[in-house]
């Protein structure tokens, strides 16, 4: 057994685990923060993405015991980092994932959200093939990427203040940034 000492989502928590546990298995089965999907548990699928000092890295590959001294952020502490930064609400990207309907199922959102908050950290105004690259890793078996893709754009604008570009292949303008941005008013229909 190993006596760790982790620093999650800001808090520094004591925990008792088996030497050879995974940092996934440490956050799921011994600090209850099952956000972190276990999926293939061998590095294939990104659904265990959290971030460690700020890089997206996949938890299921990472021994819990060389995570101690490291800033580990699960998706459980992208809300509260916001609102103790002066936000409102969901996370911004949380937010535009959500207007966007870039989820079904969500098994895959809490990895694709890390990585995207990483990718976003460290170039605020990515291109579409920068996504690409940056979710490459994350595999999300329902919604076709499209959305994702999306929602990661439109974050991206929203912090710069500015209208997201439209798809290429619309003819008047951006269809899903009016969906995207208001409820529906009242008798109008999405
Ligand atoms: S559970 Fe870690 S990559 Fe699939
Ligand atoms: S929303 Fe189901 S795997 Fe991505």
């Amino acid at each position: 057994m190993a006596s760790l000492l982790l620093n999650v989502n800001g808090d520094q928590l004591e925990v008792t685990a088996p030497d050879h546990w995974t940092l996934l298995e440490v956050l799921r089965y011994r600090l209850g923060l099952t956000g972190s999907k276990q999926g293939c548990d061998k590095g294939d699928c990104g659904a265990c993405t959290v971030q460690i000092d700020g890089e997206p890295q996949l938890a299921c590959l990472a021994l819990a015991t060389l995570c101690e001294g490291r800033a580990i952020t699960t998706i459980e502490g992208l809300m509260p980092a916001h609102l103790r930064a002066g936000g409102k609400g969901p996370d911004p990207l949380q937010d535009a994932f959500d207007r966007c309907g870039a989820l079904q199922c969500g098994f895959c959102q809490p990895g694709m959200l890390l990585s995207a908050k990483a990718l976003l950290e460290r170039s605020p105004d990515p291109s579409r093939d920068e996504i690409r690259h940056a979710l490459a890793g994350n595999l999300c078996r329902c919604t076709g990427y499209t959305q994702i893709f999306q929602a990661v754009e439109l974050a991206a604008a929203e912090a710069q203040g500015r209208a997201p570009t439209p798809p290429a292949w619309h003819p008047d303008g951006n269809p899903w940034m009016p969906a995207c941005s208001k409820a529906p008013a009242k008798g109008e229909s999405r």
